[in-house]
């Protein structure tokens, strides 16, 4: 009887509960806002109530904006209370003074609407950590700084240099002004704000960091009405060079939790501890092995960081895709000249809780578990939501092409040049003044003749690849092997030298065709030197100096992609040269391209630069999501650096794998 009773009793109490359960906002809110995030003990308390912070990054500009949704509801699916996200400056600012946050009219323009994405993860139910820079890191082109920056000839970014500080108040004044009013205490799901990244790592030997940069940060954030919690983030066992008295000091790291946590607990005895970047999986460089992480190991630390009593933010728990020129690059070593260069490839997959393109992994399942068994508060959670179906389309053929001298042609801009000197990308007289932050540029002469056996000379280091082309023809050799990459044409060896055959040439064309592939977004400040282009010295012919007479911009613009015209019927031969295809669906869905058969070279849908590819691996597949296609006809572009081929495949899943 009693036993009976009792089960009534819970059932009773079990619905009782199951109906009343709060949303977590509702529970952290429901007798009004008073409190923002507080470390002013060793736990944190929001709107003092207790919380673990249970984080996952996730980087709005990386996804779709039609996906944002799905993303944020499985982290919240997955216990997840909080979603971190970078802002990057160089999409929102891209040129000089023009500003887009999701209607500035950049190529860009779809993924920029931050406020949006903010107020959706409310939605969802997930308090929001920003960590606004202005330098991001995140293997994120050049850290996420606009590459106009580097325009002014003495600026040092990441200082308190006047200049670099003038640009970065006007930026995060426009920035805080949209978010400010999204702050916790303001109703809204922002509960931490962050200051730079990993500012510690810039420490240069025995030089002291400079500090006064964060301090001057932190009150350009203050002033434009910043209120809620400030923090830092750096790995502890590097050293706490890159923290400011009174604001929260976080740690970044993969394994060695326990020791990481305890270095930071002694430095910082009664405050909260707290991950701010525990580094789920990895990601790669161009002609690496794939970097993988396995869901046990994963889990053992995870744990490790919650039973030491700390809150975490899992970097990534979904990282996303490097779209078209957007990867970052590393240094190996202590170069300024890109010897040590190592760019990022484009799919920032990291190994993460969820894929790329959303799917539940492993590691989703045990951080699930492992945050339910370590979570206290109990709130409504949503049950999982369904995958999205990929297919795999149809191969189809290439039916179009563009000879590299066709397009330059339709180049827009072309700049008559008439010296031995050669400028950088960056610094061409385009784009209202703010240069070229992507793609390609051209360097150009008409008119030489080149007896038998000439050579050509690439005085400094190439920055970072090149073609270089006669009379339209590939004379540079085409890349087959990981060693190609220590010839002529990359950026590893200094003052090149292609020898250009045994044929003689009389009144020829020369093009060198240079590719910026992503600039360095982490290292020492002496490191964010990052000029694309040719410009560390001369170009020399026989020995002599040749004058470069045109310096044309390859940016695939959206506009200028669109309206291409003089399509050739495609033949199967060499590159460089664009190719077309059209990829005709009755419903969108989301798929992978197989690059294996290609060699080098970016995949664009409907105007949008999808990805690099890169036949030496290790990514081998093009994540399509189907947000980026239509009902109806699509148009893909391949601009192809080698080989072409006729078709263009599909897969379902992604494939890594190294030549
Ligand atoms: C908040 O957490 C601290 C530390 O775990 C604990 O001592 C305290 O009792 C908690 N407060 C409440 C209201 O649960
Ligand atoms: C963990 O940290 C300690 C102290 O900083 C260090 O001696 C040890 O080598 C580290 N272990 C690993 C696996 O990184
Ligand atoms: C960095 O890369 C360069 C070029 O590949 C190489 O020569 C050098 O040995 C590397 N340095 C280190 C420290 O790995
Ligand atoms: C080269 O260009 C500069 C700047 O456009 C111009 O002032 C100069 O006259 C030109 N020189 C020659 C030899 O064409
Ligand atoms: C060009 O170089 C090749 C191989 O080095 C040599 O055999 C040939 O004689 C050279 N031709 C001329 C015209 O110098």
């Amino acid at each position: 009887m009693s036993i009976i009773l009792n089960f009534a009793c819970f059932v009773i109490v079990s619905n009782y509960v199951f109906a009343e359960l709060p949303s977590l906002y509702q529970y952290y809110t429901e007798d009004g806002i008073d409190y923002g995030l507080d470390d002013g003990d060793v736990y944190f308390r929001l709107n003092n109530k207790n919380i673990t912070l249970f984080s996952g990054a996730l980087h709005y500009f990386r996804v779709p904006k039609e996906y944002w949704g799905d993303r944020l509801r499985k982290y919240r699916a997955a216990g997840l209370n909080a979603v971190e996200t970078y802002v990057p400056w160089n999409l929102h600012e891209y040129k000089n003074g023009m500003f887009d946050f999701g209607t500035g009219g950049s190529d860009f323009e779809d993924f920029l609407d931050v406020v949006s994405f903010i107020k959706l993860a409310k939605e969802e139910d997930l308090f929001v950590i920003l960590r606004p820079g202005p330098y991001i890191c995140a293997e994120w082109e050049f850290g996420g700084l606009p590459s106009w920056l580097l325009r002014y000839e003495r600026i040092k970014v990441r200082t308190t240099d006047i200049q670099y500080m003038y640009f970065v108040r006007r930026y995060l004044k426009k920035l805080f002004n949209l978010l400010s009013p999204l702050q916790f205490t303001k109703g809204g799901a922002i509960i931490a704000i962050q200051i730079e990244n990993e500012y510690g790592d810039t420490k240069d030997g025995d030089k002291p960091v400079d500090r006064a940069y964060l301090e001057q940060l932190k009150d350009i954030f203050q002033e434009n009405g910043i209120v809620e919690l400030l923090f830092t983030s750096d790995k502890p066992s590097l050293g706490f060079s890159g923290t400011l008295p009174g604001v929260l000091a976080t740690a970044n790291f993969q394994n060695n939790a326990t020791n990481e946590l305890t270095i930071l607990k002694k430095f910082q005895p009664h405050k909260p501890l707290m991950v701010m970047e525990y580094w789920t999986g990895w990601y790669d460089h161009w002609t690496e092995t794939h970097h993988t992480r396995s869901a046990k190991e994963f889990a053992g630390v995870f744990e490790e960081i919650l039973s030491f009593g700390a809150s975490v933010n899992l970097y990534m728990f979904h990282g996303g895709t490097n779209w078209g020129f957007l990867n970052g690059a590393d240094v190996n070593d202590t170069s300024v000249d890109n010897a040590g260069y190592e760019p990022v490839i484009s799919t920032y997959d990291y190994d993460a809780p969820l894929s790329e393109a959303g799917d539940y992994t492993d590691k989703y399942q045990k951080a699930r578990e492992i945050i339910s068994k370590h979570n206290k508060i109990m709130v409504k959670q949503p049950s999982m939501p369904d995958l999205k179906k990929r297919v795999v389309y149809p191969p189809i053929d290439v039916t179009g092409e563009i000879s590299l001298d066709n397009l330059l042609r339709q180049s827009r801009i072309k700049i008559s040049w008439n010296s031995t000197r050669l400028i950088p990308m960056e610094l061409l007289p385009i784009n209202d003044n703010s240069g070229q932050s992507f793609g390609y540029i051209v360097y150009k002469k008409t008119n030489i003749n080149i007896p038998k056996n000439s050579t050509l000379t690439i005085e400094g280091r190439v920055c970072d690849t090149v073609l270089v082309l006669i009379n339209g023809k590939l004379k540079s050799k085409i890349l087959e092997s990981k060693d190609d990459l220590e010839g002529f044409g990359y950026w590893k060896l200094k003052n090149s030298i292609l020898n250009l055959g045994d044929k003689e040439y009389r009144q020829a064309t020369l093009e060198l065709v240079v590719e910026n592939l992503g600039r360095v977004n982490y290292g020492k400040l002496y490191q964010f030197n990052q000029f694309k282009g040719l410009w560390q010295g001369n170009i020399l012919l026989n020995g002599l100096k040749l004058e470069i007479e045109e310096i044309i911009p390859l940016e695939f613009r959206k506009s200028w992609t669109k309206e291409l015209k003089n399509w050739q019927t495609y033949v199967f031969r060499s590159g460089p040269k664009l190719c077309k295809a059209e990829l005709t669906v009755d419903e969108p869905r989301d798929t992978y391209l197989d690059m294996r058969n290609w060699h080098k070279g970016i995949v664009i849908i409907n105007g949008f630069i999808l990805s690099r590819y890169m036949k030496l691996g290790p990514q081998q597949t093009v994540y399509l999501p189907a947000p980026l296609l239509k009902k109806g006809a699509n148009i893909l572009l391949i601009f192809e650096h080698f080989i072409a081929q006729n078709k263009i495949e599909f897969v379902e899943d992604p494939i890594f794998q190294n030549i």
